[in-house]
C-alpha cells in the first residue's frame, strides 16, 4: 500500500471513531495542509493534520480544563463557519518587505450540557496551522482559572528532534538533537551557569521545538502571540510519540492562568515544510500576531550598535564601581562604565558607522545585584559618581551616535515598574531612546516565574510602555518571543537563549549551537546574540582561563546574515576590531534590515546558508555557517538582479583554519560576478563564510 492509500484509509479509520456530523475539514488555499477536527460520543475533542497527502500529526486532543468547568468533554457541535483570508502587508522592519498572509479559517464552535461555550479557531495555510481557544461572554462565567491545556501533538512517527529541557526561569540551555522516544531532561541537571535554573519535569521541553521526519518533511511546534497567558512548553511522552501541552505555572503551580471572559488563549502553531530552509522562510507566526498598534512608527530603527559589555565578561572590568562585585564577576576589576571609557567606545563608533553605545553598569546597585531575589537594588536614574550622563549625552549627540540605556531589573519587577515612568523619562532627556531590560535572578513577586503569565504581562507592559515613550526595547532573559514584534515593533529583540555571553565563562556553545537556534528559538522573533567576536580565547585576558568561542573568525561574520535581528551588537572590543580591519569591514558593511531573504541550504544542526537583499537596495549580502564538520557550499547567484555588475567580497576561513586549532585565518578576496555565476566556498570545521554583493554601479 502506498502511503498515500495508508492515509486515505487511517482517515477513514480515524473518522468511525467520531460522529460524522461533527467531523469538519479544511484545507489551505494551495490545498497542502488540511486540518480535520470532531467530537468523540464522550464529546471529546480530537484534530489531526495532513500535509502534502500525508498525515502530517495524527488524531491528537484539545481542551482547556479550568476550576469548575472542563472544557474537554461533554461538548456537542453548535456551529461552524469558514472564510478565505487573503492580505499583504508590510512589516515596520524584517527580513522581507512584504509578508502574504493567506489562510482558510475556520470557527468550531462548541457548547456543553451547561451551556458553556468554547470556540475553537483554526487557520490553515500552505505552511501550517494555527489555532486557539475562545471563551465568549457567557452568563456566569466570568473569570477562568486555567489548570491544565489538554493540547496534545500526536507525532507520526518517532523524528529526530532538536530542543531544550522545559526550564520554568531559562531558556539558556545547549541543544539537544534525539528522537521523540528519547528525550529526557536528566542530564541538564549538570549545568552550573544557569542562576535560575528550574527544571521540574524531565520530559519536559520548550516551545518553539523542531522535529525532521522519515521522509524529510519539517514539523515545528511553536506558539504566537503570547498574551495574558502562561508560555506553551510541551509535555513529552517518548513511548508514544505525543507531545501534550504544559503551560507555566504561577505562584500557585495549580493555577496556570487567570483570565476574565472573554478570553482567548495564544495561538498553538504547527510548522510544515518539505526541508528545513522553508522552516527559516515561513512567515505563519508572524502572521497570527495582530497588527502593528504603534501609528507613527518613524522613530523606529533596526540598527547595529558596540559597547561597554564584552569587557566585563571576558573580567577585564567590572559592572559595580566600588569594586564589590560578587565573586562571581571579576571582582576587584576597574569599572567599566566610565565617562573616558564610555568616550572612547562613543568615538569607536561614530568613526566606523555604528548607531549606538550599549553602557552597562553606569548605574547603582551593582554591589547588591547579583544572587536571587535581590529587591530595591538598582535605580534606574541615578548614575555612578564616575558616569557623567550629562557631558556624555552631549558628547554623543555631537557625534551623531545613540547611548543605549540598560536597566538591569535583578528580576525585582514591581520594583522596576514603580521606577519606569522615572527611568524612560530620563531617558528621553539625555537623549536615549533604547534600552536593554535584564532579568537575571529569581522573579519578584517571590514564586512567579520567568515564563509565567506574570511576567508575559509584564513584558507586554514594557513593550507598550517604552512604545508610548518612543524608546525601543531589547529584553534579555525575557520569555522567547512569539511574534509579538509585529504588533510592537519597537520591541527589536530578546535575548532569550543561549547567547554569545556563555562563550567567555562558561563550557560555552557547541558549534553547532548557532546552526539550530533559527530553528527554534529564532523561529518566535529576533535574538540578541552579539556575535562577532574576533578575540576567541579567554587565555588572552587571563591566562588562567581556559574558555574559548567555538567558531572560526569568518564564522562570526556569517552569523549577522544567519542569524536575522534588526538588532546586532558588534560584540567584541575595539582594539580588538581595530587589529582587524579589513575583516572589520563586513561587519560595518552588513545591513539590518531587508527587502528579501533567501534560504539557499540548510540542514538543522548542520548548516545554514542565507542571502539577503539590503532594504532600498539591490545589494545583497551571504552567510553560510557550518558545525563542527568542514564542508564545501555552492551559492547560485541566481537571486542577482539580471543585467546588473556586482563586486563580491568574500570573507572566508582562511588556510588551516579550524574553531578548535586555529580559529583567526581569514581569506579576503575579490571578484567582479553577475546573475547565474558560482560561488563555490570552503567552511573550515565550526567555521563559516560571508559575502558583501555591492551593486556596481550603486550612486
Ligand atoms: C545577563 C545578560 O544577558 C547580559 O547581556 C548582561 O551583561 C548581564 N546579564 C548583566 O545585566
Ligand atoms: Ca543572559
Amino acid at each position: 500500500m502506498t502511503r498515500t492509500a495508508l492515509f486515505v484509509l487511517l482517515l477513514l479509520i480515524g473518522n468511525a471513531i467520531f460522529a460524522q456530523k461533527t467531523l469538519r475539514t479544511i484545507h489551505s488555499p494551495g490545498k497542502q495542509t488540511s486540518v480535520s477536527v470532531g467530537l468523540n460520543k464522550q464529546g471529546e475533542i480530537f484534530y489531526r493534520i495532513g500535509y502534502r497527502n500525508r498525515p502530517a500529526m495524527d488524531w491528537s486532543r484539545m481542551g482547556i480544563v479550568a476550576k469548575g468547568y472542563d472544557f474537554s468533554t461533554g461538548f456537542k457541535l453548535d456551529g461552524t463557519s469558514t472564510l478565505l483570508h487573503d492580505e499583504t502587508w508590510k512589516p515596520v522592519w524584517g527580513e522581507v518587505a512584504r509578508i502574504r498572509d493567506h489562510y482558510r479559517e475556520l470557527e468550531y464552535r462548541l457548547q456543553n450540557a451547561a451551556g458553556n461555550r468554547m470556540t475553537i479557531r483554526f487557520r490553515v495555510y500552505n505552511e501550517g496551522v494555527g489555532f486557539r481557544y475562545e471563551f465568549p461572554e457567557q452568563q456566569g462565567l466570568n473569570t477562568l482559572v486555567v489548570n491544565d491545556e489538554r493540547t496534545e501533538f500526536q507525532m507520526t512517527g518517532d523524528h529526530t528532534a532538536w530542543w531544550i529541557p522545559g526550564d520554568y526561569g531559562s531558556n539558556e540551555h545547549v541543544y539537544s538533537t534525539t528522537k521523540v522516544s528519547a528525550i529526557d531532561c536528566a542530564h541538564y541537571e549538570r549545568e552550573r551557569n544557569i542562576s535560575t535554573k528550574n527544571i521540574v519535569h524531565a520530559k519536559n521541553v520548550q516551545t518553539p521545538i523542531s522535529m525532521k521526519m522519515a521522509d524529510g518533511t519539517h514539523i515545528a511546534l511553536a506558539e504566537a502571540a503570547l498574551v495574558d497567558f502562561g508560555a506553551l512548553h510541551l509535555e513529552a511522552d517518548p513511548a508514544k510519540l505525543k507531545f501534550k501541552a504544559f503551560l507555566i505555572p504561577s505562584v500557585d503551580p495549580g493555577i496556570k492562568s487567570k483570565n476574565s471572559v472573554p478570553f482567548h488563549t495564544p495561538w498553538r502553531a504547527v510548522l510544515l515544510s518539505p526541508d528545513a530552509a522553508g522552516l527559516l522562510e515561513s512567515k505563519l507566526i508572524l502572521n497570527l500576531n495582530e497588527p502593528c498598534k504603534i501609528e507613527d512608527v518613524s522613530w523606529i530603527k533596526p540598527q547595529k550598535y558596540v559597547g561597554v559589555w564584552w569587557e566585563m565578561h571576558v573580567g577585564l572590568a567590572s559592572w559595580d564601581y566600588e569594586g564589590t562585585q560578587n565573586a562571581a564577576f571579576n571582582t576587584g576589576a576597574r569599572h567599566g562604565a566610565n565617562t573616558e571609557n564610555v568616550r572612547r567606545y562613543l568615538d569607536f563608533a561614530a568613526k566606523y558607522g555604528f548607531d549606538g553605545v550599549l553602557v552597562e553598569g553606569w548605574n547603582v546597585g551593582w554591589k547588591n545585584w547579583y544572587g536571587q531575589w535581590s529587591d530595591e537594588v538598582f535605580d534606574f536614574t541615578k548614575p555612578y559618581p564616575d558616569y557623567d550622563v550629562e557631558a556624555l549625552s552631549q558628547y554623543a549627540r555631537e557625534k551623531g551616535v545613540r547611548i543605549i540605556m540598560h536597566h538591569e531589573t535583578s528580576s525585582a519587577v514591581p520594583s522596576y515598574e514603580r521606577q519606569m515612568d522615572a527611568a524612560y523619562a530620563y531617558m528621553n532627556k539625555y537623549g536615549m531612546n533604547a534600552v536593554k531590560t535584564g532579568y537575571v535572578g529569581k522573579i519578584i513577586p517571590r514564586g512567579e516565574l520567568h515564563d509565567g503569565q506574570w511576567m508575559a504581562n509584564h513584558y507586554l507592559r514594557v513593550a507598550e510602555r517604552t512604545a508610548k515613550n518612543r524608546i525601543m526595547v531589547n529584553m534579555h532573559e525575557s520569555v522567547r518571543p512569539s511574534g509579538l514584534h509585529r504588533t510592537w515593533p519597537n520591541w527589536l529583540a530578546c535575548e532569550a537563549a543561549r547567547g554569545q555571553e556563555f562563550n567567555a565563562w562558561s563550557p560555552g556553545n557547541p558549534p553547532e549551537h548557532e546552526c539550530i537556534l533559527p530553528f527554534t528559538r529564532i523561529l518566535g522573533g529576533p535574538m540578541d546574540y552579539t556575535p562577532g567576536i574576533f578575540e576567541t580565547r579567554m587565555s588572552t585576558y587571563d591566562p588562567k582561563k581556559k574558555e574559548v568561542v567555538h567558531t572560526t573568525v569568518a564564522k562570526q561574520l556569517a552569523l549577522y546574515v544567519t542569524l536575522y535581528s534588526p538588532l546586532q551588537m558588534a560584540a567584541d572590543l575595539p582594539e580588538n576590531y581595530e587589529k582587524r580591519l579589513d575583516v572589520f569591514q563586513f561587519i560595518r558593511d552588513v545591513p539590518v534590515d531587508w527587502d528579501d531573504t533567501r534560504v539557499l541550504h540548510a540542514a538543522i544542526g548542520d548548516h545554514i546558508t542565507t542571502a539577503r537583499r539590503q532594504k532600498g537596495t539591490d545589494n545583497w549580502f551571504v552567510g553560510s555557517i557550518t558545525d563542527e564538520n568542514p564542508r564545501e557550499v555552492t551559492v547560485a547567484l541566481d537571486f542577482l538582479k539580471p543585467g546588473k555588475t556586482y563586486e563580491a567580497t568574500l570573507y572566508a576561513d582562511g588556510e588551516g583554519a579550524h574553531w578548535e586549532t586555529n580559529p583567526y585565518p581569514v581569506a579576503i578576496s575579490k571578484r567582479s560576478v553577475r546573475r547565474g555565476d558560482v560561488l563555490n566556498i570552503k567552511l573550515a570545521a565550526g567555521g563559516g563564510c560571508a559575502v558583501s554583493l555591492i551593486d556596481s554601479r550603486r550612486p
